[in-house]
């Protein structure tokens, strides 16, 4: 498909996907309807068993669906996954490159099997392990390889490719400070081209960081969803105090704000300048130990997904329906 057909499409519309596993009574997914647009970085976020994965591997055409249809750029995907499969590439949670293969072998190979000519798969395969530190190590066997290495070898494979959608399950697991920001130079290097991709991470820096929209999914089902301002609006107030629990009357701090025991040593308040002014000069005055911060996408997350003995009905939705 040339691009310019693209240009009007939706890299990804997913409508009203169920998912039941095999020998399970739960939804990991209900109901869950996307819209991923051309050249857009959208993050899933979730806590563990949301069903992120989930998710991606039945748009990869990894796993079929119970119920409801997406298309990958018009592209049904029970019923065309060989067209869907030449316009993705995917970075699969916790895979891992074959022991006995280089990182070279890898790309090499894999751009090879996907159609690219000789020369254009070397040129490729060397942009992409100089970009991601890998040229060093790139005839190494895997099995000799560190972990952090074995992940980037999956993501230069996947980021190699002439794909236009990129599927990245946390792809910075495990990977050093340096590595994870050579990822993510790389993630918009691949935005920079016009091309789209659907990203799950635990790291809210890096959401942050890389999304121009976000979902959050709570057990199989999306809470929230919108851009990261979107998002932030589901605190009203935007600065965090925390300040030492002992000696002090936590119902005179809900005068300051809003007041979120933390489990912690502390008491964090959520509120506005003039009041977190006010109420760190008394904490200065009381000699409280205290800390002033933004409020971030962090506590919007934790805010909205609740564990399981603190069910809200009344669970704010940023942008439900986009
Ligand atoms: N093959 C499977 N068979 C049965 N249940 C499964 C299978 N794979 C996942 N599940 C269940 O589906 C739910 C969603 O899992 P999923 O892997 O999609 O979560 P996730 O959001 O990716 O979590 P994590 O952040 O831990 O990767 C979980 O309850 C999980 O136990
Ligand atoms: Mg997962």
């Amino acid at each position: 498909m040339l691009l310019q057909d693209m240009a009007d499409m939706l890299a990804i519309e997913a409508r009203d996907v169920s998912k039941v596993y095999k020998n399970s009574n739960f939804a990991a997914l209900s109901s869950f309807s996307l819209n991923l647009e051309l050249g857009e970085i959208f993050t899933l976020l979730g806590r563990n068993g949301a069903g992120k994965t989930t998710f991606v591997r039945i748009c990869a055409t990894q796993l079929m669906p119970t119920s409801g249809t997406i298309l990958v750029f018009g592209h049904d995907i029970i019923r065309e996954p060989g067209k869907v499969r030449s316009v993705i590439s995917i970075v699969p949670q916790e895979g891992r490159p074959l022991r006995a293969l280089t990182p070279w072998d890898h790309v090499y190979n894999w751009l090879q099997i996907r159609g690219e000519g000789k020369n254009m798969a070397r040129e490729k395969t060397e942009q992409i392990l100089n970009k991601l530190e890998l040229y060093e190590t790139k005839d190494r066997l895997a099995m000799n390889l560190s972990g952090g290495m074995k992940q980037k070898v999956l993501v230069a494979m996947a980021m190699a490719t002439d794909a236009q959608l990129l599927f990245l399950d946390e792809p910075t697991i495990g990977l050093d400070p340096v590595s994870r920001r050579q990822v993510w130079s790389a993630i918009r290097d691949w935005k920079q081209a016009g091309r789209s991709i659907l990203l799950t991470t635990h790291y809210m820096d890096e959401a942050e960081m890389l999304s121009d929209r976000i979902a959050i999914i709570d057990k199989g089902r999306k809470i929230a969803q919108g851009t990261i301002d979107d998002l932030r609006k589901v605190i009203p107030q935007n600065i965090k105090v925390d300040i030492a629990k002992d000696r002090i009357d936590i119902d005179m701090l809900k005068s300051y704000g809003s007041v979120i025991d933390t489990g912690k040593s502390s008491i964090r308040v959520f509120t506005f300048e003039s009041a977190a002014r006010e109420l760190t000069e008394f904490a200065v005055k009381k000699k409280l130990t205290f800390a002033v911060a933004p409020i971030t996408l962090d506590d919007v997350f934790i805010s909205l997904v609740h564990s399981d003995d603190e069910v809200d009905d009344n669970d704010a939705i940023a942008d439900p329906n986009t």
